[in-house]
């Protein structure tokens, strides 16, 4: 049977990288955006179904919930990967609060609640896959004052990721944190080292891994990293 997976923020960048590969392994991709229009055609050019998702909003999780259960009846892999980057200047001493709550909602909460809807269907089904796309910039080793509000909403995510693992633990649910590492995205930048065909792939291995793969760990290219 073919494996559906969701794929979060895929309208450009690493996502959308990551629905291509995805659909080369013939899986069944949902490109999900927040801007209807944009996903729309992304998933047309690429052949792949399209459904709208503002990580967000919970109104718009329900839906695409709904209509994975109406459409598919199952849900195989689940690829957090939205995120925003609306850090400036500043430090943690003086960044706007309205930076680190959007920040947070987004990268931490929005990741975090999309696993709560669709881990139910995993663990009925007995399979599932969840990778959270997280970053180096959220390693306890390198928490410097640049990127105050992404560097704690990844940090976070990277807390979720554990937490999760620990919350299916014994079932064929692997939840597992990716750094794609520095990759030229609209995010990233153009003077960023890496490709996006390399970035996505360590988003894929952790997407594609077998029953017997690791859980609650963080991974860039396939090898673990410290939390
Ligand atoms: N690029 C890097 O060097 C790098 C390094 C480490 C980690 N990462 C992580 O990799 C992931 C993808 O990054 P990227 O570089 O591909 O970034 P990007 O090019 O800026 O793309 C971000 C994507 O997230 C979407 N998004 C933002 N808020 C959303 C929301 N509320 N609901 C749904 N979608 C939303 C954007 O949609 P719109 O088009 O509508 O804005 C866009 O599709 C992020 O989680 C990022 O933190 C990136």
């Amino acid at each position: 049977m073919q494996k559906v997976v969701i794929i979060t923020g895929a309208n450009r960048g690493l996502g959308l990288e990551t629905a291509r590969q995805m659909a080369e392994l013939d899986y069944q991709v949902i490109l999900t955006s927040r801007d209807e229009k944009k996903g729309e055609e992304t998933a047309r050019d690429l052949g792949v179904r399209f459904h709208p998702l503002d990580v967000i909003s919970a109104k718009s999780i329900a839906a695409l919930l709904g209509f994975v259960e109406q459409e598919f009846g199952r849900l195989d892999v689940l690829i957090n990967n939205a995120g925003v980057f609306l850090d400036e200047k500043q430090g943690i001493l003086d960044v706007p609060e309205e930076s680190l709550r959007a920040t947070l909602e987004t990268n931490t909460f929005g990741p975090l609640m999309l696993a709560r809807a669709f881990i139910p269907m995993m663990i009925a089904q007995n399979y599932g896959r969840i990778v959270n796309v997280s970053s180096g910039m959220g390693e306890i080793g390198d928490l410097n004052n640049y990127g105050p509000s992404y560097r704690l909403s990844k940090l976070a995510l990277n807390g979720i990721t554990l937490m999760l693992a620990n919350a299916v633990k014994g079932k064929n649910v692997l939840v597992n944190a990716v750094c794609p590492g520095w990759v030229r995205t609209d995010m990233g930048g153009p003077d960023a080292e890496r490709d996006l065909e390399t970035g996505a792939s360590g988003i894929v291995w952790a997407a594609t891994l077998p029953d017997e793969g690791p859980r609650g760990e963080f991974f860039r290219d396939g090898e673990k990293i410290d939390w």
